[in-house]
Order: C-alpha cells, then structure tokens, then sequence
C-alpha cells in the first residue's frame, strides 16, 4: 500500500443551506471521475468532499425555519449524502465543519497564526455580502452591490480579528508565476494575478462577534473564526492535520488538486496558499477553476428558482446519462448552459445510437452466426483491422494525458472516436455479407472477434465516467474475469479469450424522448417548493406522454409512390439516389439503403414516402422526404404496400 503513488483530489465543501441542484452535482462528478480513474490507474486515492455549515447564512436560514442551526443543517446534510449516492460518488472521506476534530484543529491554526503576529485585533468597518459569505471594501463595490453575486451588501462595524495577507502578497505573487500549473486554467490565473493579486492585498477580516454559528476564537470566546477560514481548513484537517493521528495528512498532503468553481478560485489561490504559507505547510498542486452550468435565465442557484433537480433527472434517465452528459457536454473550465432537449441529444445520439447499436449489433451477430460464442479467429493483416486495433490501443494513453490536465470531455471525445471507427468497420467488413458465404467463415470469425475485443477495451475506458455501465457490457460479453475489466488490460489488444460465451440481452440505452410539457425537471420554470411528493403524478404524466394523439400522427404525410429511377450517389457505399412519383408530382429522394439493394430492386416498386419531412441535402443532394423501411442490427427492408395501388394514395 505504502509504495503506491497518492492522488488526493477534493470538491469544495458544500453549504448545507438548500437542496443542492445539478450545478453543484457537476462538480462532484467530475472529482469522481477523476478519482475513479486515477484508481485505475493504480494510484492511492484520497477524494474529499463535505460540507460547509457555520457562518452568517446558514444562521439566518435556521433561525427563517425556526430550528437550532445544527437541528437545520443535520438534515441537509443527510439529504447530500443520499445525493452522493445515487450519484455513485466513490468519496473516501465526508467532512463536516462542525466534525470536533475539524473544529479543534481550526482553533489551533487560528491560535498559531496569532501567537506568530500575523493574525491581530482591531475593527472591521465596511461591506459584507451574506450569500457569498465576502467581505467587501467600498471601492470593490458594483453599484452598491456584490461584485460576485450581484446582491445586497451589509454595512458592518465590529470588533475582529485580521489576518495579514499582505505580509505574503509577493510571495504569493512569485509562486503563482513560478508554479503555472497551480492555478488552471490560465485564464484564471491571469485574472487572480491582475485583479487581486498586482493592485495590492488588504488584510482580511478573519473573525466576527455580530452571531455566534461558527468555531469560537479559543481564546477570546465572543469571536467566532470567518467562515472561510475555517472552510479552507478542510481539506487539511479532513486528514488529521494538527490533531492527534496525523498519518494521512503525512501520506497525502499536499493535495494533486482542488477542484473548484470559478466563483471561489479567489478563496482558495489568495487566502489558502497564504494560510498555509504562514503555517509553514505545503501548497496544493493545482486548483482548478471550472465554469458554471448555467439555464438560459443565468446561473442556477435557489434563490432565482431555476434550479435543475438531480435527484429527478436521476430518476427519468438514469446516473450513467446523466454524468456522461455532464462530463461530456461542456469543456471542464468553461460555462456551458444546461437544457433538458441537449440531454436528451447526447443521450439519443452518443448512448443510444453510437455505444448502444455497436453493443447490440456486435452481441447479435455473435449470437446469430456463433451460437453466442466469441470465436477463435486467424490473423489474416488485413488493414481495416490493423486500424482498428491500432485506434483501440492508442485510445488508452491518449485518455491518460487529457485526464492528466482534467479534460474529461475532451476524453470522452477520444472514446467516442473509437465507438464510431468500430461502428464504421461493421459497415465496411459487412459481417451480414460475409455470413452467407461458408467460405469467409474464417473471416466473419476474425471480424466480431475483433468487435467483440474493442467493446471489451471501450467498456474499460468509460469506467471512470459511467459507474453501471461497463458491467452491462461485460455481462452481455460474457466477461467475468476481473482481469479483462482492469485499465492495464486495454494497452494491448486480445486479451479477450476465444470461447467465451456471450448473454445477448436487454437494449442498455433505449432512445429517450423530450416530452415537452413535463414540469419535473423543465428548466427555468419550476418554482422550488421544499418536498416534493408529486411522485406519482410524475410517473403517470410520463406513462401518458408515451402515447401521441391521433393529431400527432396527422402531422405526417405518407404517401405511396412509385420509384421511376434510381442510382447510387457516387463516391458514397451507402446512398441511393431515387425519382419518385407521386400521383402528378415528381420527387427526389436520397436513402441510405445502397448495401442492402441495387437501383434495379426498386424500380418500378411501390414503396412509402413521408412527403412532408423538411429536405436536407446528402453528400450535396438534395432530398425531399423520406421512404420507409424497416431494419433490425443487420438489414434493412423497404415497406412497399401489400397489392398495386396509385401512388400519392394517402397512407394513414
Ligand atoms: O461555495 N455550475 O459552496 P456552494 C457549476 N461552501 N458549479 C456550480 C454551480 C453551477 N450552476 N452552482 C454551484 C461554496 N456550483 C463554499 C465552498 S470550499 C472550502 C467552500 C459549485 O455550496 C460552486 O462553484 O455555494 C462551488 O464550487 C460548489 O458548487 C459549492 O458551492
Ligand atoms: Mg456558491
């Protein structure tokens, strides 16, 4: 254990104040996935999160409910946790600040710092915005208000504590330009550097006697420690940082990388770096900077009511969607906006389309000509597999390099360029083709064995993304030894053993749709009301809006038609080109069902056209609608009406 190399990574520790929405989801998730795939990798993993209870606002919103604070933020907490686990978030620890040990060892830094002078009494005069839980000088003020949140300011005048940031501000400035990885991204680290940092530091008001909900002062009582402090101290004290045991403060410090949204990046390169300069101690690694998830209204947050609820949307799509969209939709560092219509996008196209089909369709012809068994092959050379094989090997290591700078969309782009080259070579090896000659048997054998290895490898790659599905996959693959399922097996291809017995089962990512007037988890719309218990109104609505009306399906126009020409689309393997009647009116369609017949099967058929689907243009031809067909993982098969009829009969 003791050799391993250690990866410590943390989330910010969360305000027990309100029902956290997907925003704060988003971070977690993605310390997750890092953390899981650090596991991986073979490192000793520390992930920290937590929660953040003392201070002015959580006071406030315990004394609105009219509960004790500790009696308030117990039960949120509580609920956090449930969170995390239908997030399936691997954390090793949770802290509390109200934990005895955080608080004791927040006293003891508190106390370090005054006794070596650089934390000093006077008085505290100016701004402080209770959201942000910020103080504020006049000057830095946006028309009178927050310049974070954009809220009301306090004026505040009391007796406090401070701490002098002003004593380490070039040291602090030599660091970060010393150390360009500390603060990411880069952009970040500009702005700390130019507008905080260079104009000069205030020393910062670190202690408050106005309400008592915070880690008293141990040696002057009617102070309580500012809220921030003692929320920094976390993720030293999480470890046992000055208390009795403090093996893994030893073993893990100082933390690979704290990860962070781009609103409090200022707390943790400007005050911990100073804190834990004037400790003596070591700084973190990195800190990283993400950007906000936001509704089209702004950022989420309660107070504006357009909060995103995860535990819903965990419930109508499932935790393996949901992460990957998170991680995927939006580059980690910038903002992204939040729609319930670009999940469902991803889900239908990336899930659905892209990882499901190559999963049922590899696990069906496996079944289909192998009697579910993997086959033994020959290596023939042939170069649409050397390709293959050489983008399944080299996926694993470009994966590791953009993981090592938390790119995790950019990660699941690499993925996702494999699941679609495996999804090409199906179409360009044509197993189905093969299947009808017993002499490429060999051939057919070499072709899914070769899907059957690279569905393995992508099972192993999404695992630090998507917790539930790579067992999916290797159940349907058959695959039970917990070797095949280890991140070292992929850098190298065929490991999968020949004889293996597949379980074709259910579809794991049926297409989903956007039902529009859903109110559960609709952005932007839904007042926040504290417990919801609508449940089964929910689901009924859903069960509902399976169902389109008949005014649904009038919408389409089918109609029959007659194909008068028809050629293949040059330069393309899958497109037809057709000239249609119908009744007096003459169409052009495109359709891509080239591999499946030739111009001389269709003509002069009947076949179905939806006459008022929006035209686009294929491989620059134009098409106006659409003729129907039926398919199943290997073929496809043109409707045509059962006996003659004149086309442009309307079908309904
Ligand atoms: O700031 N998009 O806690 P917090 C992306 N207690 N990230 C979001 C988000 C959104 N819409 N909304 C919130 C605190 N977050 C302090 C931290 S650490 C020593 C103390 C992120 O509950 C936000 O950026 O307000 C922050 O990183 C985290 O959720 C916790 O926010
Ligand atoms: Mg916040």
């Amino acid at each position: 254990m003791t050799d391993k190399k250690t990866y410590y990574i943390t989330t910010p520790i969360y305000y027990p104040s309100d029902k956290l929405h997907i925003g704060h989801t988003y971070t977690t998730v993605a310390a997750d996935a890092a953390a899981r795939f650090k596991r991986m990798l073979g490192y000793d993993v520390m992930f920290l999160t937590g929660t953040d209870e003392h201070g002015q606002k959580i006071q406030r919103k315990a004394e609105e409910k009219g509960v004790a604070p500790k009696q308030y933020v117990d039960e949120i907490v509580s609920g956090i946790k449930d969170l995390w686990k239908l997030m399936q978030i691997s954390n090793d620890r949770f802290i509390r600040t109200t934990d005895k040990q955080h608080e004791e060892a927040v006293q003891k830094i508190f106390k370090k710092l005054y006794d070596q002078g650089d934390i000093y009494k006077s008085e505290y005069e100016g701004w402080y915005c209770t959201p942000c839980e910020s103080f504020w000088t006049e000057r830095q003020l946006v028309d009178g208000k927050c310049p974070d949140c954009g809220r009301e300011v306090e004026l505040t005048k009391e007796e406090s504590y401070f701490f002098r940031l002003s004593k380490y501000q070039d040291r602090l400035i030599k660091y970060i330009e010393e150390n360009p990885d500390f603060i990411q991204p880069q952009t970040r680290q500009n702005e700390m550097l130019n507008n905080f940092l260079k104009p000069g530091l205030d020393d910062l008001c670190v202690s408050r006697t106005s309400f008592d909900w915070g880690i008293p002062v141990a040696f002057d009582e009617k102070h309580v420690i500012y809220v921030w402090i003692d929320a920094l101290s976390n993720y030293a004290t999480a470890l046992g940082f000055l208390s009795d045991d403090d093996s893994d403060y030893k073993r893990y410090w100082p933390a690979d990388v704290h990860l962070v949204g781009k609103e409090i990046v200022r707390f943790h390169t400007i005050i911990w770096p100073i804190m834990l300069m004037a400790l003596g101690e070591p700084i973190p690694k990195q800190v990283f900077g993400h950007g906000w998830l936001i509704l089209e209204g702004g950022k989420m947050s309660k107070s504006k009511g357009n909060v995103v609820d995860p535990v819903k949307l965990v419930e109508k799509y499932g935790v393996d969607a949901i992460r990957y969209f998170l991680l995927r939709e939006v580059p980690f560092g910038s903002d992204g906006v939040y729609s319930e219509e670009a999940l469902v996008n991803r889900m239908n196209s990336d899930l659905a389309n892209d990882l499901g089909n190559l999963m049922s369709r590899t696990i069906t012809m496996i079944d289909k000509y192998f009697e579910g068994i993997i086959p033994a092959y020959k290596n023939t050379g042939d170069p649409l597999d050397a390709d293959l094989i050489k983008l399944a090997e080299e996926t694993s290591s470009k994966v590791e390099e953009l993981m090592d700078k938390l790119l995790f969309s950019n990660a699941l782009t690499e993925i996702w360029k494999l699941i679609g080259r495996s999804n090409k070579y199906i179409d360009e090896t044509m197993p189905w083709v093969l299947a009808r000659d017993e002499s490429k048997k060999e051939r057919l054998a070499e072709v899914l064995y070769n899907l059957a290895e690279v569905l393995r490898i992508i099972a192993v790659l999404v695992s630090p993304y998507m917790p539930n599905t790579p067992a999916k996959i290797f159940h349907q693959l058959g695959v039970t030894d917990e070797s095949l399922k280890a991140w070292k097996s992929i850098k190298s291809f065929g490991a999968l053993k020949a004889g293996t017995v597949v379980n074709k089962g259910e579809i794991i990512f049926p297409r989903v749709e956007l039902k529009a007037e859903e109110p559960s988890t609709a952005a932007a719309v839904q007042p926040v009301s504290g417990k919801d218990k609508k449940k089964n109104t929910t689901q009924e609505t859903q069960k509902e809006d399976n169902y389109i009306t008949i005014d649904d399906f009038a919408k389409i126009d089918l109609r029959v038609a007659k194909v008068l020409e028809c050629e293949k689309i040059e330069g393309s393997d899958k497109l037809l080109k057709l000239q249609l009647e119908v009744g007096s009116e003459k169409r052009q369609v495109v359709s891509g069902i080239s591999k499946y017949y030739s111009p001389e099967d269709l003509i002069g058929k009947n076949v179905v056209l939806v006459a008022n689907l929006k035209p686009v243009k294929l491989r620059g031809v134009e098409s106006n609608g659409m003729i129907l067909a039926a398919d199943t993982a290997d073929s496809v098969v043109v409707v045509s009406p059962l006996s003659e009829i004149p086309s442009g009969s309307k079908v309904r």
